[in-house]
């Protein structure tokens, strides 16, 4: 099979690579960088588990093949955690008991991170929209919505 030499920024770290085409991002962060955090589910963009952000967005990183990811940067749940960047939010999901069995919650807190990092103080409606793409199994989805909007008054009061 042909490869295809590619650059991936991730959490900031440059990584050269040789890739297949078919593979995803989703496939490149698991398997060839160990970044797990990113979890794999459906693998058809249904279920959100493997949200990422790429150049800022929510992505499901399942769905875009990794020689496309070089176009911009990409961000796991593995970066939000280590530069402590959104410590209110992940702080806010325990506190709330958004967190279950968790398999959900790297794609929760990264599509959430993006939202505030847009919009600090969204609206109820706002906060279902930009977590819409992403399905918890455990919780019943009310107190992920309250660590998001606890998460979102923290900031507005710093
Ligand atoms: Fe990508 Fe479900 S694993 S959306």
């Amino acid at each position: 099979m042909t490869t295809i030499p590619v650059t991936l920024v991730v959490n900031g770290r440059a990584y050269s690579l040789e890739i297949e085409p078919h593979e995803t991002l989703l496939h490149v962060l698991r398997e060839r960088l160990g970044l797990t955090g990113t979890k794999a589910n459906c693998e058809e963009g249904e279920c959100g588990a493997c949200t990422v952000l790429f150049d800022g967005r929510p992505v499901n990183s399942c769905l875009l093949l990794a020689v496309r990811a070089q176009a911009g940067p990409v961000q796991t749940i593995e970066g939000l955690t280590a530069e402590g960047r959104h410590a209110a939010l992940q702080e806010a999901f325990a506190q709330e008991g958004a967190i279950q069995c968790g398999y959900c919650s790297p794609g929760f807190l990264l599509a959430s991170a993006a939202l505030l990092d847009r919009n600090p103080r969204p609206t109820q409606g706002e906060i279902v929209f930009a977590l819409s793409g992403n399905i918890c199994r455990c919780t019943g989805y009310s107190k992920i919505l309250m660590a998001v909007r606890h998460a979102a008054n923290e900031g507005s009061q710093e």
